[in-house]
């Protein structure tokens, strides 16, 4: 019988395989992703990764930026234990083998990041999460005994009685379905960019995890609250890193103007000051674009409007030393060269600041179900997460499910649930209809698109209560339809169908969770930005979404009080001086 059972095989995942294989050795631990780890989403994140290094610098400064960062939302106790923790992981990868990039003394290189007072980026040129996914992957391959499923769907979590049992998974190689039972699963699956059309997210961040535990009873927390990233290249939505912007890049409308001067980015002074203000926190930045967008200072492309981010100034030399992957991406997916070209650049869905309801020590409710990383929200991100922090987020919240998995096995021993066997069987009979296959019914694609433009419609930078209400009724409308879909790929190896299939549940359930908060919550705050409530309403709405799936599979929408230790809410001010 496995010990710990994690679900998903990037950053989060691996740092707690880590983290039980270290704290005990006689503990059995598995990892089961959807694709082979170094596949795994981690590998996208560019910019770096946020701990406080040194002189000049407070581990109360980087809580009171991703407080404010948060619009007051953070959990503080949450904040301050990722905060104290975070520098010892980033030298802890250090000591795994992570690159990180150096001074010319040989100090750790930090760079600016928006919304931090403070240099305190970590990075390794602009391919970080590269880096740290394989740091992290070839120090798991150290512990002979973890085991992996490489390329396993889990499709259920088996919960009796309000214990986790382990889970039921599909090979899908050879489509071989397993009952695994477990003592304690972790859930690591990343987040769910792809209920939105245009995202920086990975084709395999679909919410699976959010969406295995919503369906056994455990809350989401803080679903309403959807990161826009500034910059992501139109078409592709891949992402130019802020780091361009950290290293001196511009934003500029049509005009060539730097329009940002013109927008409060959360400064106490109406106009901010010209050389940090490219890093303001990702929220404000994506809502300048949109008055950009209604003065008709934007540029109209095929792929939607865009504004330019100016790198030229910076020179080839500072453009292939510190963000090479920028010029690279370019180069590649856009035909043009930064060093002396305009980058067409628009705002895309980045992150999800909600996710599974956890503890400090990513316990949900569900005994010996725990998550961490983007798919749990604990929460630090609060209402705006700032660029850098998830990269921390991951080994900080990944190494303590870990341990807090490893403890909950080592004191609840005992063979294999009976429900494992019984919600096993029924799983299967489950899955193994869904192959049969339908003639008849909607294609998967379809219902898929639909959804994702309602929810950017709905659930976009701006939002609004009428908007939202008919999103309700089409997602109602869509999961209906989705239960009748044709499905024509009856076989059992590689069936993609199959998997897409269960992904537009979970998408669909999860969208769901994303327009009913953002409904329930009549202000506007951080990323959630409410244009017939549009201020910040901290009487009522100090306080975080949690949503439960009622019986009749609807999501329920109630309210949880934020935990403030040292930091009372004030206004939100960013800018390096
Ligand atoms: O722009 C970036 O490099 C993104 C970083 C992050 O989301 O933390």
């Amino acid at each position: 019988m496995i010990d710990v059972l994690i679900v998903g095989g990037g950053g989060a995942g691996l740092r707690a395989a880590i983290a039980v294989a270290e704290t005990d050795p006689a503990l059995k631990v598995a990892v089961v992703s959807k694709v082979y780890p170094m596949r795994s989403h981690t590998v996208s994140a560019e910019g770096g990764a946020a701990a406080v290094i040194g002189a000049g610098d407070t581990l109360d400064e980087h809580c009171y930026d991703t407080i404010s960062g948060g619009d007051w939302l953070c959990d503080q106790d949450a904040v301050e234990a990722f905060v104290a923790e975070a520098p010892r992981e980033l030298i802890q990868l250090e000591h795994w083998g992570c690159p990180w990039s150096r001074e010319s003394d040989g100090r750790v290189a930090v760079r600016p990041f928006g919304g931090m007072k403070k240099m305190r980026t970590w990075y390794a040129a602009d391919k970080t999460g590269f880096h740290l996914l394989h740091t992290l992957f070839q120090t798991t391959l150290k512990y002979r005994d973890i085991i992996r499923y490489d390329e396993w769907f889990v499709t259920k979590l088996v919960v009796d009685d309000g214990r986790v049992h382990g889970v039921v998974a599909v090979e899908i190689r050879t489509g071989r379905i397993e009952t695994i039972p477990a003592r304690t699963v972790i859930l690591a699956t990343g987040g769910c960019g792809k209920v939105f059309p245009f995202t920086t997210n990975a084709a395999i961040k679909t919410g699976d995890g959010m969406a295995l535990a919503y369906r056994e009873g455990a809350p989401l927390k803080d679903m309403e609250f959807v990161q826009y990233h500034p910059t992501g290249l139109p078409f592709t939505g891949i992402l130019i890193t802020e780091a361009a912007r950290a290293e001196g890049g511009w934003l500029i409308n049509k005009d060539g103007y730097r329009y940002l001067q013109d927008y409060d980015l959360g400064r106490p002074t109406p106009t901010p000051k010209l050389r940090s203000m490219e890093l303001g926190p990702r929220d404000r930045l994506s809502q300048a674009f949109v008055h950009e967008q209604h003065k008709n200072r934007t540029v109209d492309t095929p792929y939607g409007p865009v504004v330019y981010l100016d790198l030229r100034h910076l020179g080839e030399g500072k453009i292939d030393s510190r963000i090479p992957f920028v010029r690279e991406l370019c180069r590649s997916y856009q035909n043009l060269d930064p060093a002396t070209d305009l980058i067409p650049v628009r705002p895309v869905v980045h992150y999800m600041m909600g996710g599974v309801h956890t503890d400090v020590h990513g316990a949900t409710p569900i005994a010996g179900l725990y998550a961490a990383g983007e798919t749990a929200c604990v929460s630090i991100n609060g209402a705006n997460r700032l660029g850098s922090n998830s990269l921390p987020e991951i080994l900080v919240f990944g190494r303590r499910a870990g341990l807090a998995a490893a403890e909950f096995a080592r004191s609840h021993a005992g063979g294999e649930a009976p429900a494992a066997r019984s919600q096993g069987a029924d799983e299967r009979r489950r899955l193994e209809r869904a192959r049969e296959g339908s003639r008849h019914g909607e294609r998967i694609a379809d219902l898929r698109e639909r959804m994702q433009h309602t929810l950017e419609g709905a659930a976009g930078i701006y939002r609004t209560g009428d908007v939202l209400t008919k999103a309700v009724d089409t997602l109602a409308e869509l999961r209906e339809r989705a239960e009748r879909v044709r499905v024509d790929d009856t076989s059992a190896a590689f069936n993609t169908e199959l998997i897409n299939l269960q992904e537009l549940h979970a998408m669909l359930e999860i969208a769901q969770t994303i327009v009913a908060c953002a409904l329930n919550r009549q202000e506007s705050r951080g990323a959630h930005q409410r244009t017939d409530f549009s201020a910040r309403d901290d009487e009522t709405y100090l306080a975080h979404s949690l949503v439960h799936r009622a019986p009749d599979g609807t999501p329920s929408v109630g309210l949880l009080p934020v935990t403030i230790t040292r930091w009372p809410p004030g206004e939100r001010v960013y800018g390096r001086d």
